[in-house]
Parts: structure tokens; C-alpha cells; sequence
């Protein structure tokens, strides 16, 4: 799909599947795996690469020197805590990328100082600028991020940021590492941070949601609006707990209402139903039937209403077409709450013509079946058709 994007602002999209989502229990995925979710990524246009944890095992590090080797576009990131050996061990990763990017993180709430780091804000100070530091003398790209930024009081993460920015991050991100926030409070965020803290002008902003709430999408288009410009995400939400941001939810919402949200990515969302389901087949994670854009009903229709709208024009009751995301075509369920429009269709796509009579009658012997079973499958249409037919 061509979009005019000559009057929005780019939003660069950070795929964070092969990490973030790896890390939803039961997700784990083989070399192979990875390299076929890294290749769908890297062809539909993700700018950055999440790869793995380098130092979280060999399998992790071999997998992020194999997606550094094979992506051609995209960036790829390793991540990597604020530890010396995390930073040197993703350095070692991603140094066979055509670009790479270290991705390293602290916490910065009052609760995980106090009970995961055991350290002062002043200390958290010093290990900012020392590997921040570190990275940067690895690699150019060094993207920065402050765990727990959501529950963290805004003066303190502003001389983070800061100082995150004097050591030579190029990218900030504040994640919303528990699913915390509210839309209207993240754009808050991302707007100070863009107006108060000095250097801001020279970084990217990013967004990194969880789901908890459930608004891991809606917070991360808020980040935007308030000035973010990366957004990190999965493909179908996979992740921590309730998950991440889902990847072909930010950027369908992107692309369906650029006239109020004046942004493009550079994804080629018909790829996007592809990788999702490579990606629930890799994570053995199944793709829920009402998932926005690439669940198995996100384009299909059941009530009569519904599918004589359709019938006549597909913007009655579809804001995107299936095949701006890869999907062949819009499904006309049949089923109990089907009206004779979608009847008719339907025997017509099978070769049926009847008079008006046998219509009648079919459509009253279809309604009784589908008021007795769940699915209706073209089988029992024909087969019912075919009674009528021959018992007249
Ligand atoms: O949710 C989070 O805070 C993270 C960081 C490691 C970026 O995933
Ligand atoms: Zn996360």
C-alpha cells in the first residue's frame, strides 16, 4: 500500500520478538527458529533487530552472531544489563551486523533501587555514565534504557537521561516495564523529557510497553504523540507476562489514521499476517481468534447486518482492507446470525442458482441447521441444497 507520507513524521519500528518476546514463558525458539522470524522482520522493513541477550547463554549469543550475520537492512540490537561482562559480550555479538546497536538498561524506580539494585540514586548516576561509557567505546549505536522508567519520579529520571545522553547514548528509551502507565501520563513523560533535559534534541525517544492493563498500544501511540520516535514491540504481542506492544497494532494504527496521527513506519504491512504466523509457530504461542489485525476473525463477519454491508460495500464494516496486511480476502461466516444476502452469495460462489422458492426453503432448512450446529461448512450447504433440489 503507497501512503503519502510527505507531511508525517517517521517512527522507526524496534522488534523486540526474539528477546523480550522470547522471554514470555514457554516461548523459547530454536536457531533456526530466530532466523526465520529475523528474515520476515528484515524483509518487511523493522529498522532495528532485537536479537537476544548475548550474555544470557551460548545458545543466545550464538543466535545474535547468527541474525547479525544474515539481516541485510535492519539494525541489530543485543541487550545487555549494566555490567561490564554483559557489555563487552554483546559488543563481541553484534560487531558481525553491517549495523549493530548495544542495548544496555538499569532500573531507575525508588523499588527496584531499593530492593533489586540495593544502590542510590547517586550511584545509579555513576553506573550510567561508566556504561554508557563502555558501550560507546564498543560501537557507535548505543541505544539506552531506564527499567522501570514509568514508576520512576520525573526529576531523577530526567538527570538520568541526561546523563545517559553526556556518556553518548543515541537512543533513550523509557520502558513501561510493568504495564504501569496510562496514555495520557506517558505522553506527559515523553513531552518533558523532550522539552527539559538538555541534549534532547540530538536523541531518539523511544517507547517500550507491556500490556498488563492492556494498553501497551495506546501508550506507546501516546509516547509518539508526545515525541517519542522508536517504538519497541513484537509480532502478535508476544511477551513478559501479558506481553509487549503489539508490532502490527502500531502499525496499522499508524497507517489507517495518519490523518490523525500524522507518522509512517517503514514496515510493508502485507507481510504483517505472514510473520505472524511464522512467529506463533516458532513460539508455539497461538494467535487468540479476536486478535486485532491478524487474528483469524479480524476479517471475518457473521451477522446479517454485517455481511449485507459488506456485500455492498467493504467500508461499512472494515477500516482496513485483509490485503493491506497479507490477508487474501474478507470471510462471510455462515452461521445462525447470516441473512439471505450472505445466503445467496454464498450458493453463488458454489454454482447455485435457485428460483425464488427453493431459495426460501433452503434458507429456512440453513437457519435450522445453524441453530443446531457451530460451524456451517460449505459440505452442509451443498449437502442441503442438494436435498432441496432433489426432493423437489
Ligand atoms: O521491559 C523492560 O524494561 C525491558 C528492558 C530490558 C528494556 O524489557
Ligand atoms: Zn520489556
Amino acid at each position: 500500500m503507497t501512503t503519502d507520507t510527505s507531511n508525517r513524521d517517521r517512527v522507526f519500528i524496534f522488534d523486540t520478538t526474539l528477546r523480550d518476546g522470547e522471554q514470555s514463558p514457554g516461548a523459547t525458539m530454536t536457531l533456526e527458529e530466530k532466523l526465520q522470524v529475523a528474515e520476515v522482520l528484515d524483509e518487511m522493513g523493522v529498522d532495528i533487530i532485537e536479537a537476544g541477550f548475548p550474555i544470557a547463554s551460548v545458545g543466545d549469543f550464538e543466535a545474535v552472531v547468527a541474525v547479525a550475520k544474515q539481516v541485510k537492512k535492519a539494525t541489530v540490537a543485543g541487550l545487555a544489563r549494566a555490567i561490564p561482562a554483559d557489555i563487552d559480550r554483546a559488543g563481541e555479538a553484534v560487531r558481525h551486523a553491517q549495523r549493530g546497536r548495544i542495548h544496555t538498561f538499569v532500573s531507575t524506580s525508588p523499588i527496584h533501587l531499593a530492593h533489586q539494585m540495593k544502590k542510590t540514586e547517586d550511584e545509579v548516576i555513576e553506573i550510567i555514565t561508566k556504561t554508557v561509557g563502555q558501550a560507546r567505546n564498543l560501537i557507535d549505536d548505543v541505544e539506552w534504557s531506564a527499567m522501570d522508567a514509568t514508576r520512576t519520579p520525573m526529576d531523577f529520571l530526567m538527570r538520568c537521561v541526561e546523563t545517559a545522553i553526556k556518556a553518548g547514548a543515541r537512543t533513550i528509551n523509557l520502558p513501561d516495564t510493568v504495564g504501569y502507565t496510562i496514555p495520557e501520563e506517558h505522553f506527559q513523560m515523553f513531552k518533558t523529557m523532550r522539552e527539559k533535559v538538555p541534549g534532547a534534541e540530538d536523541v531518539v525517544f523511544s517507547a517500550h510497553c507491556h500490556d498488563d492493563l492492556g494498553m501497551a498500544v495506546a501508550n506507546s501511540l501516546a509516547a509518539v504523540a508526545g515525541g517519542a520516535r522508536q517504538v519497541e514491540c513484537t509480532i502478535n504481542g508476544l511477551g513478559e507476562r501479558a506481553g509487549n506492544a503489539a508490532l502490527e497494532e502500531i502499525v496499522m494504527a499508524l497507517q489507517t489514521r495518519g490523518d490523525a496521527m500524522p507518522f509512517f513506519t517503514n514496515v510493508e504491512s502485507t507481510h504483517l499476517s505472514r510473520a505472524s504466523k511464522i512467529v506463533s509457530a516458532a513460539s508455539n504461542f497461538p494467535v487468540q481468534y479476536n486478535k486485532s489485525i491478524v487474528g483469524k476473525n479480524a476479517f471475518a463477519h457473521e451477522s446479517g447486518i454485517h455481511q449485507d454491508g459488506m456485500l455492498k460495500n467493504a467500508e461499512t464494516y472494515e477500516i482496513m482492507t485483509p490485503a493491506s496486511v497479507g490477508i487474501k480476502a474478507t470471510t462471510l461466516v455462515m452461521g445462525k446470525h447470516s441473512g439471505r444476502a450472505a445466503f445467496k452469495d454464498k450458493l453463488r460462489e458454489l454454482g447455485y442458482e435457485l428460483g425464488d422458492n427453493a431459495f426460501q426453503e433452503a434458507f429456512v432448512r440453513f437457519k435450522d441447521l445453524a441453530d443446531r450446529k457451530k460451524h456451517i461448512y460449505d459440505a452442509d450447504i451443498i449437502a442441503l441444497v442438494d436435498d432441496e433440489v432433489g426432493s423437489s
